[in-house]
């Protein structure tokens, strides 16, 4: 019926009617560029706009709904569209930090009930997930994606399409999802935001676009193209990207939306000669809909008209929008996402703020523990300090879409007391601000420190640091705050850092000189108790990095499946020091590798077994290990499988994660975790451009992070 229901519209509709529901304008609302000129209701009583942007809200979207049926001709519903990215009102820890749990299922869940608030609060799609794969912690997106590996990219934006769009569309409390940004977004020049990318066709598809087709397999409806340009030709025109490989190769039946005046900008870019040239570019590209730049509502009849572009083309966009707006069911009833009691009922629900606390406690990354600092005694005397030891303004982090901060979200301090009670012998000082130069506030705070037994400093970025257009060319800890810890240190009682932050940090300086470091990433609105119930050991930290963190900023990119080059560095045992691929200021390796994080307890890897030690194509190798905590807690731990193709016909990575798992284990207790890997799994663009395995010897490696080293190999045999 959804063919024959659209086919039937569309032969009654005109082709401006067309045209116009290609069009998405921005409400009152948020905005992240030049907003579109007119009053966007006026349009909406004009007919002149298909999908709404930034509108929030069960009653005002209802009133805006009840604008478009009542006054457009065919009674064609509105589509509402807002940046629903970790949380609606309850908000998640940062994609960063929600990846760092290496736990689909956790993911799953908070895109499940962001959906869910978001639903009831008259909303029908999300600009997420975000999908780009980034391995440069200058770009301050990093914070908004799943990091810079693919395979963990590959699941985790399953895990996000399957949360937000559920079983099944039509229910009224599941949302579109949108893949983006469509490509290579992440890989913009020196981390600027916005910038030129220019990468090999193979770099492209093995690395960048696996994330997208993951999510394509996964019944994705939406995608958003990038604002940047590819080799040459921005995403927003980009044929190659849109038409050949999503609509073509991987058979995408769903829309596509540029990013928030993309269009436009291709004049920038220098792509097009006005807004008509490029909105026929895109549309002629393979873009089903325009954010917010008016360009195909002004210019496209007259490339109609002018014939630039063609009628199939404009029906071909038309009914990829129709065809999601019916599987909303929008049509059957156009109000079905705007009651205000369901709003009520389905915002901050106990179970929903529970599940915020499950996955911030998940997401949270001990990078340092010496001597056992942590946990905490709760019955030590403490010295809280940082400027960001109180805050619920930031913790929640950037693109918090309708998520409360200040009265809402849990601080550091409040989740303190509520592990302590009254009955702790705590003190909170704020001693410096995060990027601000005030020195008043911390002498107060030193006399605090100097009589505690342990001093925990809570410090970081403030979260508009990250994000969209928040790049940075230094990523230290900015203002004070390594000045302040640096007096704190000279107090001679240990120090242990818990950081917020959006991307990595550089922390050569805090990782030689703070006692303990806890990467807390922003955790969300139940943020503060994940953090101390983890301080305080009520909580075993289990989070995973899924971006390396680079010893500077000259490091940058640096992630761990790079290729090994003709003259790899063996380190400081290597017999020739010179004229090898290296720094001669600093080591190769990053300060923290991908995949790393510590636990309370201890995990041994032992007794790798393969099943085989050849497999032929279309076969499948198991790889067990045992893994057992030996170590003082309950823990648990992410079990993480790489495989290094040894020669290629094109060169091979180091190494590749093709498997984790996340398990948990009682103190003194062992399981058996078993991978299995068939000749798919090794795929990758050979010599000839096709997607296909080598026959050839393959190693594996298996343990608790990048570095691992208990290893075995197999041969695939042709
Ligand atoms: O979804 C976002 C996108 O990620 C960046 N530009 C604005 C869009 C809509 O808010």
């Amino acid at each position: 019926p959804k063919a024959e229901f659209v086919a039937d519209l569309m032969s009654k509709m005109t082709v401006d009617e067309k045209i116009y529901q290609l069009v998405q304008f921005t409400s009152d609302g948020t905005v992240t560029g030049p907003k579109s000129g007119d009053n966007y209701i006026t349009r909406i009583q004009q007919g002149k706009v298909g999908s709404v942007l930034n509108a929030t809200g069960a009653a005002n979207n209802r009133m805006i709904q009840k604008i478009a049926v009542e006054n457009s001709r065919l009674k064609i519903p509105l589509l509402f569209g807002h940046d629903v990215i970790h949380g609606y009102k309850t908000i998640f820890p940062i994609n960063l930090g929600m990846a760092s749990s290496f736990d689909p299922s956790a993911v799953e869940k908070a895109a499940r009930i962001a959906a869910i608030e978001a639903s009831a609060g008259g909303i029908q799609w999300t600009f997420a997930p975000m999908v780009d794969i980034a391995r440069d912690p200058r770009w301050g997106r990093v914070s908004e994606g799943s990091g810079e590996d693919v395979f963990l990219g590959s699941k985790l934006a399953v895990a996000n399409v399957r949360g937000f769009q559920g079983d099944d569309l039509s229910k009224n409390n599941t949302i579109l999802a949108c893949a983006k940004h469509f490509a290579a977004y992440g890989a913009a020049e020196a981390g600027r935001d916005y910038n030129t990318t220019d990468m090999s066709e193979r770099v492209l598809r093995d690395t960048y676009l696996p994330p997208f087709q993951a999510a394509v397999d996964a019944g994705v409806k939406t995608f958003m193209a990038s604002f940047n340009e590819i080799s040459g030709v921005p995403s927003t025109a980009n044929k190659h990207l849109l038409r050949d490989v999503l609509k073509g190769e991987w058979k995408f039946d769903g829309m596509v939306v540029s990013d928030y005046t993309g269009v436009n900008e291709m004049i920038a870019h220098g792509f097009a000669k006005d807004d008509q040239d490029a909105a026929q570019l895109a549309l002629n590209a393979g873009m089903d809909m325009d954010m917010v730049g008016a360009t195909f509502m002004n210019t496209l009849k007259k490339s109609y008209d002018e014939g630039k572009v063609s009628i199939e083309v404009i029906n071909d966009a038309c009914k990829r929008v129709l065809d999601v707006k019916y599987d909303l069911g929008l049509f059957e009833d156009p109000y079905r996402y705007f009651d205000e009691k369901r709003e009520k009922e389905n915002t901050y629900k106990p179970e929903f703020l529970d599940a915020a606390l499950d996955v911030a406690k998940k997401s949270l990354v001990l990078l340092k523990n010496k001597n056992n600092v942590l946990p905490l005694k709760k019955d030590q005397k403490i010295a809280f300090v940082g400027p960001l030891v109180s805050d619920e303004f930031n913790i929640i982090g950037s693109w918090a879409a309708l998520g409360e901060r200040d009265g809402r979200a849990v601080s550091v301090k409040e989740g303190v007391m509520n592990v302590l009670g009254n009955s702790g012998k705590v003190t909170f000082d704020n001693g410096v601000e995060i990027t601000g130069t005030k020195r008043d506030m911390m002498q107060a705070a030193l006399n605090n420190a100097k009589n505690a037994d342990v001093i925990v400093a809570v410090m970081g970025e403030r979260e508009n640091q990250t994000g969209e257009a928040g790049s940075q060319t230094n990523i230290d800890l900015p203002g004070l705050q390594k000045e302040f810890l640096a007096e704190l240190k000279k107090l001679g009682k240990p120090v242990v850092l818990v950081l917020m932050n959006g991307r990595p940090l550089t922390l050569s300086w805090e990782d030689e000189n703070m006692d303990a470091i806890l990467e807390t990433w922003w955790s969300g609105t139940r943020g503060g108790d994940a953090i101390a119930q983890t301080l305080f050991g009520d909580n075993n930290p289990n989070g995973k990095l899924p971006i390396s963190f680079p010893r500077n900023v000259g490091q940058v990119p640096i992630y761990y499946n790079h290729k090994n080059t003709g003259r790899p560095y063996l380190g400081l045992s290597d017999p020739e020091q010179k004229y090898k691929s290296r720094y001669t200021d600093v080591d190769n390796s990053p300060l923290y590798a991908f995949g790393y994080g510590l636990s309370y307890t201890k995990f041994d890897y032992s007794n790798m077994k393969l099943s085989s030690e050849k497999i032929g194509f279309g076969q499948k190798v198991k790889i067990s290990v045992d893994v057992k905590n030996t170590g003082n807690y309950d823990g648990d731990e992410v079990v993480q499988l790489y495989v290094k193709d040894v020669v290629g016909s094109v060169t091979r990575p180091v190494r590749e994660l093709k498997g984790f798992e996340k398990i948990s284990l009682k103190k003194g207790e062992m399981k058996t975790v078993t991978f299995e890997i068939s000749s798919d799994d090794l795929k990758f663009y050979n010599i000839n451009m096709q997607n296909t395995a080598e026959a050839g010897d393959f190693e594996v490696f298996v343990g608790g992070n990048s570095d691992a080293s208990l290893n075995g190999k197999f041969e695939l045999v042709k």
